[in-house]
Order: structure tokens, then C-alpha cells, then sequence
């Protein structure tokens, strides 16, 4: 179906040349989502460290996605030739994510300003006032992830223009609820900014069930690693498609007073020196070898440059395989431009399909944007 179009035009000509009702149904869901990227499709491409880059982010952008740069542990002049080399593969927007415990977060803040980056998003930690404000005088957006309602009600309260929930379901750093109690917890009671949901969106029926329940948008990371123009190393592509949903766990930790930082990823033989690490650093610490703090921090180093060796350099079995649970769904390298079609497509046959079951016009199906007084 609609071989050779662009995601974001898939689907929008039916057979006699009028648009598809459902595909003005979808684009009404995600109108908001839409205004506020800039696209012709509310998905981001979740930044991943070493992952997104020019290429993943320019292809995302270019399909009609948002595609966000990674700046990871990035010092301001190499995030500022990043932004420049994406800007040179795509005319569309993009974004870039910074973490908020970088050293030098100001000065990137200032490169995202000097480069006229549309959208920051902040990871890593709850933001502070300072650089929400820095972001926002420098003409940016500024979005935030959160963690629970409150913390969402504070960013949004802080200046926060969109906000981002992701669950535990999500490859990469996580917190402990999942995508679907987050979702119900946060959507029904934060209606001043718009709010985009992350963690185990493999297809696009889950995508919608997200736009239903009030999302302006969604982030999607683990389906984007095998893209073709994704640069992750064959190695890591192949973990990712041989993978099962339960292969991606989070990391294990031993003893509550040595807490490990939660990470969801494919267990691998790295996983299971981690154990043992912990289990010997342990031993070291009750026999009075290690102080507490000497011992949190061996744990702490373990993963120190572990994702860069997988990602990069295919070492997966002493790297860090960060995956979200959704890569049982990934079977496959494809393009961006097909992987976001297919969400699309599935999205847009589910609307249809809801049609078919209960007889009705697409305009009688309501969102929490488009709903009115009435329902
Ligand atoms: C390999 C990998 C690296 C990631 N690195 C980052 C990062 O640097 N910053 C960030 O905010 N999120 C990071 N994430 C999370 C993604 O941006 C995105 O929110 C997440 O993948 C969404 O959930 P999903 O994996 O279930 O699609 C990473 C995820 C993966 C899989």
C-alpha cells in the first residue's frame, strides 16, 4: 500500500482520490502534538545516546517524524557540529536532548541557542528553573520528562512547554511504572501543555490507544535502532532483531544499600559480570576492605563506557544492550520512512476497523482534544 510515499503521506489519498477519512481522524488526534513539533507526525524519535545522530535524526525528521539528537556526555562544540550536520540532511525540525547533570549544560544550552534549535528536551533528572528559563529566552521550547503527575504539574508550573511521560517498559534509563499506569495517571489531569507518551510502543494500535486516552503524541527509541540509516553496529542490530520482549530487563541489584541505577536492557554476559561484581564488591565492603561510598562507586563504574562499546563498536557481550521490552517487535532492518508507514498504517486500519464494528463515521469518534461539550 502506498509504496514510495513518505510516511507522512501514506495513506492519505484514498482510491478515489479523496483523503481518507481516517487519516483525517489520526491527524485530528495528534493536531496538537503536530502544531507543537512542527510535523506532519506526532512521533519523536527518543534520543539514544550514540544511536541518534545526523543520521537517525535527519531520516526520522525527513519521514515526517521528530527526530531528537543525543548529546549524551557531548562537549558544546562537538553537540554544536552535530546540530550543524544534521541541519545539512533535513530542512524539516529537529530537536536535541541534553542531560541535565552535563557539567557544562549552560554552554550547550547556548550552542542549542546560537544554532536557532527549535525544541530542548531535558533527561536525565528533574530540570532546573535556571536552565528552563535559558532555554526559553533563547526562543527554544523546552521539553521535560516526568516522572508522576506532581512532577509534571511542577515542571509545567516551572515552564515546561510539552512534557513527556515514559514508563518502565522503555529501553535506557527507567523509572518504576510502566507506560500504562503512568499514562492514566498523568493524561486526564494535565491539560495546559501537551504531553507526549514513551515506553513500548512497538505499533501503531498502541500509539492510538495513547492519542485515545488524551496524548498529543508519542516517543518511540528501541523500533528506530535497526533502522537502515540508523549507525548502530550490525552487532547491535542483530541483538535487537533476535531479541524477545522479555530479554530486556532492567539491571539487577543486589542489596538495597548499594542501589544500582535502572537501566533496561538485553541481558548479555555483561549482565551477568554486574551480578558478580556487585556480589565480590559486597563481600569487600563487610570484610572492611570498602568504605560504603568506595563500593558504591566500583558498582557505579561498571557500565562506564559500556553502551559506546556495544553501539559503536559491537561488543555485545561486554556492552550495554539498552532495549525496551517493544523490541520483541523489531524482526527486521528497515527504512525510517517504512517504519513509521507501518505505525501509520496500523493506526489508521484500526480506525477502521473501529468503523466496521460499530458503524460509524469517523467524525463521530471523540479525543480528549477534540471532544466536545457533549462528548
Ligand atoms: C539505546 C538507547 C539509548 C537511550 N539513550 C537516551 C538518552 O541519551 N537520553 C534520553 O532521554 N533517553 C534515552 N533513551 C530513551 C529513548 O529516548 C526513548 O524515550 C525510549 O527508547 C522510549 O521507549 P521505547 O524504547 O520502548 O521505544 C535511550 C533508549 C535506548 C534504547
Amino acid at each position: 500500500m502506498s509504496a514510495g510515499l513518505a510516511a507522512a503521506d501514506r495513506l492519505e489519498v484514498a482510491p478515489d482520490g479523496e483523503t481518507s477519512p481516517w487519516r483525517t481522524e489520526l491527524d485530528r488526534l495528534w493536531a496538537r502534538g503536530r502544531a507543537f513539533l512542527g510535523t506532519d507526525l506526532a512521533i519523536m524519535g527518543g534520543a539514544m545516546t550514540w544511536v541518534s545522530e545526523r543520521n537517525l535524526v535527519a531520516a526520522i525528521s525527513n519521514a515526517g517524524g521528530f527526530g531528537v539528537i543525543a548529546s549524551g556526555a557531548m562537549p558544546p562544540g562537538l553537540l554544536a557540529e552535530e546540530i550543524a550536520a544534521t541541519a545539512a540532511l533535513t530542512k524539516k525540525p529537529f530537536g536535541v536532548n541534553l542531560i541535565t547533570m552535563h557539567p557544562q549544560l549552560t554552554e550547550l544550552i547556548d550552542v542549542c541557542t546560537a544554532q536557532r534549535v527549535g525544541h530542548v528536551v531535558l533527561a536525565g533528572g528533574i530540570p532546573s528553573g535556571a536552565a528552563i528559563e535559558q532555554i526559553r529566552n533563547g526562543g527554544a521550547r523546552v521539553v521535560c520528562f516526568a516522572p508522576a503527575l506532581v512532577i509534571a504539574k511542577k515542571l509545567v508550573r516551572m515552564g515546561a512547554d510539552a512534557i513527556v511521560i515514559e514508563g518502565s517498559e522503555a529501553g535506557g534509563h527507567i523509572g518504576p511504572v510502566s507506560t500504562a499506569v503512568l499514562a492514566q495517571e498523568v493524561l486526564p489531569h494535565v491539560a495546559a501543555v501537551p504531553v507526549f507518551v514513551a515506553g513500548g510502543i512497538g505499533r501503531g494500535e498502541a500509539m492510538l490507544s495513547y492519542l485515545d486516552m488524551g496524548a498529543s503524541g508519542v516517543q518511540l527509541g528501541t523500533r528506530f535502532v535497526c533502522a537502515h540509516e540508523s549507525i548502530a553496529h550490525p552487532h547491535f542490530k542483530r541483538a535487537f532483531i533476535r531479541a524477545a520482549a522479555r530479554d530486556a530487563m532492567p539491571s539487577p541489584q543486589l542489596d538495597v544499600r548499594f542501589p544500582v541505577i535502572p537501566v533496561r536492557a538485553l541481558a548479555n554476559p555483561a549482565t551477568e559480570r554486574f551480578r558478580a561484581i556487585q556480589r565480590e564488591v559486597i563481600d569487600r565492603f563487610h570484610r572492611g576492605e570498602l568504605s560504603q561510598k568506595e563500593a558504591q562507586l566500583e558498582i557505579e563504574h561498571f557500565w562506564a563506557g559500556a553502551l559506546r562499546k556495544a553501539v559503536i563498536d559491537g561488543d555485545i557481550e561486554g556492552g550495554s544492550l539498552m532495549a525496551g521490552q517493544s523490541v520483541g517487535m523489531v524482526t527486521r532492518e528497515q527504512s525510517t520512512n517504512e517504519i513509521l508507514g507501518e505505525l501509520i498504517d496500523q493506526a489508521v486500519a484500526t480506525l477502521a476497523g473501529r468503523a466496521c464494528r460499530f458503524g460509524r463515521s469517523p467524525q463521530f469518534f471523540g479525543s480528549a482534544e477534540g471532544q466536545g461539550p457533549d462528548g
